[in-house]
């Protein structure tokens, strides 16, 4: 098997391409050929130990793939060998092969293509988790979604669109607004030229009741302000910075600030976000969400894609495929 492999955490760039020894299948477990692997903003911060829980090293990151089943134990039935699967393999993503529980992976629907299905999974059940579990919202409701045209963000207005909320999507390009837009934001905001805060509440009409944030920064406080009252504000990233929200605009008119830690929930309740993944994946599959097809880059070259991710040059997700013959 070969495999992107990092002997110490520090930088994306000491990713390097090793051969392992293929994994022994044991019962209950089928192995895939990996065909696409999602890369998530997570994927560098835990390359970088930068994230919230630090890998152990030697650490091979990539925690979504899809995959076509090769070999299948014994004792497995559900599954057989042919099969395009979905696995949210947790690491080891970033290789050629994988070795899976059988009671892990889910069929993928033939309306999914390999790059979206290995590209939805942590962008979608995170905003999933954060407007089902978190915030409270209605039908009819405004939200303005930061980072709109990257991984979360994206999920963030298709998800939110897609129940009857009506979005104002806030992007640094044109290709990203319109990503955005595609998804069925009614507006954009230009994040570089444009005042967040006034246009927002314009485009809102004075009723901004969301704002969903993967992004952080200075910008944060001003979206603060641009609620309405008893507006709720969702903290989800900090890919700009750990923004300083003043409270006194909290108490103001009544807001509320939400904290969404979807990986941390998932962690202590797997049998519910098992559960969420099959919900999530039954909208794809009948056209109700709409994962964005991926930009794809050759997994030999993860370092570079996830250097360009943290530059802001991908609009919307990121897949690795596979390209080790003769690498
Ligand atoms: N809370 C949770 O449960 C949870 C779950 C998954 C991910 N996350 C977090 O969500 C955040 C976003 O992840 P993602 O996968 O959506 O990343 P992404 O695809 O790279 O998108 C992030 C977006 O943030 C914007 N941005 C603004 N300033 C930036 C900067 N200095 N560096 C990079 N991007 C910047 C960029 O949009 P513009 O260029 O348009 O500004 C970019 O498109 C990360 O912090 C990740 O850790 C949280």
């Amino acid at each position: 098997m070969k495999t992107m492999l990092v002997e110490a955490l520090g930088s994306v760039e000491d990713l390097t391409l090793v051969e392992m020894e293929s994994p022994a299948l044991i019962d209950g477990h089928i192995r895939i050929e990996i065909l696409a692997c999602g890369l998530n903003y997570v994927d560098a911060l835990m390359i970088e130990g930068k994230y919230q829980i630090k890998p152990p090293v030697p650490y091979r990151p990539g925690s979504e793939v899809v995959g076509r089943v090769t070999e299948v134990a014994s004792d497995v039935t559900r599954v057989k060998v042919g099969d395009r699967v979905f696995a949210p393999v947790g690491n080891g993503g970033f290789s050629n092969e994988a070795v899976v529980a059988e009671s892990r992976v889910l069929a993928l629907p033939d309306n999914i293509t390999d790059g979206q299905g290995a590209t939805f999974m942590q962008s979608y059940l995170t905003a999933w988790f954060a407007f089902n579990y978190r915030a409270s919202i209605v039908e009819g409701d405004t939200m303005l979604v930061l980072g709109a045209g990257g991984g979360v963000g994206l999920a963030g207005v298709d998800l939110a669109v897609s129940m009857g909320v009506k979005v104002i999507a806030a992007a640094s390009t044109e290709e990203k607004r319109q990503l955005a837009l595609s998804r069925g934001a009614f507006a954009a905001i230009d994040v570089s030229t444009e005042d967040v805060k006034a246009r927002a509440r314009e485009l809102a009409d004075g009723r901004l009741d969301l704002v969903y944030d993967p992004v952080g920064g200075d910008l944060a406080a001003q979206c603060l302000r641009a609620l309405a009252p008893g507006g709720q504000y969702m903290v989800v990233g900090f890919v700009a910075g750990i923004p300083q929200l003043p409270a006194n605009h909290v108490l103001l008119t009544n807001r509320t600030v939400v904290g969404v830690d979807w990986g941390a929930w998932m962690l202590r309740n797997q049998a519910d976000n098992a559960k969420m993944l099959v919900e999530v994946m039954g909208e794809m599959a009948k056209g109700k969400l709409h994962p964005v097809e991926p930009v794809t880059y050759p997994m030999s070259q993860a370092a570079q894609a996830l250097k360009d991710m943290q530059n802001r040059k991908i609009a919307g997700k990121v897949a690795l495929v596979p390209d080790f013959d003769g690498v």
